[in-house]
């Protein structure tokens, strides 16, 4: 089997019949396509493990998706934004254990006030780590120039996920309104990829209506997209929210892992040189899921570091896990982790994926 798989990787012709078959392995035959994926990061890219400190700084959101836990229409969240001092602190936990990178994540806010913080915050760190701190950027759409104007003050990495590249199933999963758009999202991470970033995306696994064909393109136009970082996980869903409501048509967790875990092979396979992440919802289903990640081709981890009386309101879904945990006690835990399954992290460097600087030649 894993011949076949072999063959079918190093052919390099990725179809949505292919790719869907793969999706749908189990037992033998998926552990030979999630050992093969572990053998392609391992001969590309070796078996350091990038961390990215994650400060999920605010939860006060101007959006409505339906899956999301602190979508604006959820009363029953507490509402926070840490204090520029706090931010800047997570930053300097981030340098001083050796991460090497930061990402800045929250809510979906584009006023000049917030767009004016982001851009003094993002100098204000720079300078407090002498530079040495790399920055990704998770906030969402924004116009093209603000994604000039933070990339010019430091930031060089933007995770804007297109959730799902299928137009009918990503209307099914927002508000039919402007803020919304299927098309909005697209124009926003191309122009993100003109700005210079690199440029990360991703989908959620296991939507209601979402079909093994559905994962099938999003990997295709996740590699014609030409993108070099990539986060995805399984869906899970939140009580609070609008897709709530359709939870009985939701494969089981176990299958929404599983096929999370073959989603992450398959693109090792056809993007080699990537950078993709481990994601925190693979681990909410499963205490080891981004170990297996790993092991199936990952090679980016993104600790929590948001002060920890806050994590417990920043909850895009349920059973998200080390809520209750301070970023001392993550950082222990996670190099262990990894060296209980023979990698180890990359400490105090970028970790850039060499897929962006090959783009940039072409
Ligand atoms: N389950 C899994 N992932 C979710 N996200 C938001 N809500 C959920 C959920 N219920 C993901 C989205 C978003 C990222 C920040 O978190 O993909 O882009
Ligand atoms: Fe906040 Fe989707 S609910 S961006």
């Amino acid at each position: 089997m894993k011949r076949d798989i072999r063959e079918i990787a190093e052919s390099g012709r990725w179809s949505v019949e292919i790719l869907s078959q793969l999706l749908s392995l189990r037992g033998e035959a998926q552990k030979a396509l999630l050992l093969l994926g572990g053998e392609y990061l391992q001969n590309y890219r070796g078996r350091e493990v990038y961390y990215r400190g994650l400060v999920e700084f605010s939860n006060l959101c101007t959006k409505d998706c339906f899956y999301c836990g602190i979508r604006k229409g959820n009363r029953h969240t507490e509402r926070y934004d840490l204090p520029d001092e706090a931010i800047i602190a997570a930053a300097r936990f981030a340098l001083e254990h050796r991460y090497g990178s930061l990402v800045l994540q929250s809510g979906e806010r584009d006023d000049p006030a917030f767009v004016d913080r982001m851009d003094r915050l993002l100098q204000i760190i720079k300078k407090e780590t002498d530079g040495k701190l790399g920055i990704t950027l998770s906030l969402g759409e924004q116009s093209p120039e603000t994604y000039r104007r933070w990339f010019n003050s430091g930031a060089h990495r933007y995770l804007l996920r297109i959730e799902t590249s299928d137009e009918t199933l990503y209307r099914q999963l927002h508000p039919d309104n402007d803020k919304h758009r299927f098309q909005k999202r697209m124009e926003c991470l191309r122009s993100i990829q003109r700005v210079g970033y690199q440029t990360g995306t991703g989908v959620m696994i296991g939507l209601p209506g979402q079909t093994l064909n559905h994962l099938a393109e999003d990997l295709l136009f996740i590699k014609t997209f030409d993108v070099d970082m990539v986060g995805m996980g399984p869906y899970i869903e939140h009580e609070e929210t609008p897709l709530y409501d359709r939870r009985s048509e939701l494969w089981s967790l176990q299958e929404r892992f599983l096929t999370s875990l073959n989603m992450v092979a398959c693109l090792r396979l056809m993007m080699p040189d990537i950078n993709i992440a481990a994601t925190t919802a693979m681990q909410a289903i499963d205490p080891v899921g981004r170990e297996k990640a790993i092991q199936a081709g990952a090679n980016v981890i993104m600790p929590n570091i948001t002060p920890s009386n806050h994590r417990k309101d920043y909850l895009l879904y349920q059973n998200k896990p080390c809520t209750d945990e301070g970023a001392d006690d993550c950082s222990h835990c996670l190099s262990i982790r990894l060296e209980m399954i023979g990698h180890h992290p990359g400490y105090d460097q970028w970790g850039d994926s060499p897929h962006y600087f090959k783009r940039m030649q072409r």
